[in-house]
């Protein structure tokens, strides 16, 4: 079954000024099968929020379908929908309400009626599983980025989401912050393998652990396939500015997560040897 199906969407902003509208996202069609992981990448402003934020319908599209688990989002379904859906945003910080780790766990637990007798197993199954059973009776302001975002994750997939969001979830994080959340997202995906998830990043390392990979330009799909497709256009790549100089950071990150090749080698070959190893 497909996951997400998104057929022709537009979406604009209006800027107030002379309520003029700036179009963000313009007849944008892509589909994703359920399981799916799915990196959106592209230039700053090229609408990848903007678009997390139409799947989960904190904005309101202008044009065009969006279904979702086979139902189509609109008024009447968003609420059974959110329910199926779990979001991982940029900075810790805004996700926080609990005095302390354990509150914050349960808290998605507790909207979704869970019986209290049950809570505690819930929150101590989740906290084992991104490592941070030790720190259930800390304030979160006490944790360190990557502490938060693994009491965030844990929240999230306790509630077992079928589709995940994270929207840059690593991007205030150091490198090993970021391993390790990284580390986590592949154990999350290993573990749950019909859940879905999308992840925007700015982290070619990342998208690099996704099935597939969709770029966004001017409003649309400019390039989509697995890593090995995307990462192999190069010279596309280039054209819309994105992270030059590409290879360079490519190879160093990969280096980084201990692939070994020869300094010379063409990124097409790298990444072929990579992905089918
Ligand atoms: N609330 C808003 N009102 C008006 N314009 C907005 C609003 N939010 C975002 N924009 C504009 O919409 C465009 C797309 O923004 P968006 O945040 O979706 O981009 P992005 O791809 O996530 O960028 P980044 O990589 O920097 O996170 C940008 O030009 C941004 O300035
Ligand atoms: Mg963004």
């Amino acid at each position: 079954m497909k996951a997400i199906e998104v057929e022709h969407l537009s979406f604009s902003y209006e800027t107030g000024e002379n309520e003029e509208k700036k179009n963000i996202l313009h007849d944008l069609s892509f589909s994703v099968e359920q399981g799916e992981s799915i990196a959106f990448i592209g230039p700053n402003g090229s609408g990848k929020s903007t678009l997390m934020k139409l799947l989960v319908a904190l904005l309101e599209k202008d044009e065009g379908k969006i279904t979702l688990l086979g139902q189509e989002l609109n008024e009447d379904s968003v609420d059974d929908l959110r329910k199926k859906m779990g979001i991982i945003f940029q900075n810790p910080d805004n996700q926080f309400i609990g005095a302390t780790v354990r509150d914050d766990i349960a808290f998605g637990l507790e909207n979704r009626l869970i019986p209290h007798e049950d809570m505690e197993d819930i929150v101590r199954e989740y906290a084992l599983k991104v490592g941070m059973i030790d720190f259930l009776d800390k304030e979160p302001s006490s944790l360190s980025g990557g502490q938060k975002q693994r009491v965030a994750i844990a929240g999230v997939l306790s509630m077992k989401p079928e589709i995940v969001y994270m929207d840059e979830a690593t991007a205030m994080l150091d490198p090993k912050g970021r391993k390790e959340i990284m580390e986590l997202t592949s154990l999350m995906k290993k573990e749950n393998p019909n859940m879905t998830i999308l992840m925007v990043t700015h982290h070619m390392e990342e998208a690099l652990l996704c099935d597939r990979i969709i770029v966004l330009h001017e409003g649309k799909a400019y390039l989509e396939g697995t890593p090995l497709y995307v990462f192999s256009h190069e010279q596309e790549l280039k054209e819309i500015g994105l992270d030059l100089p590409f290879n360079l950071k490519l190879k160093s990150a990969l280096k980084k997560e201990d692939f070994s090749f020869d300094e010379d080698e063409d990124i097409k070959e790298i990444m072929k040897n990579i992905c089918h190893a």
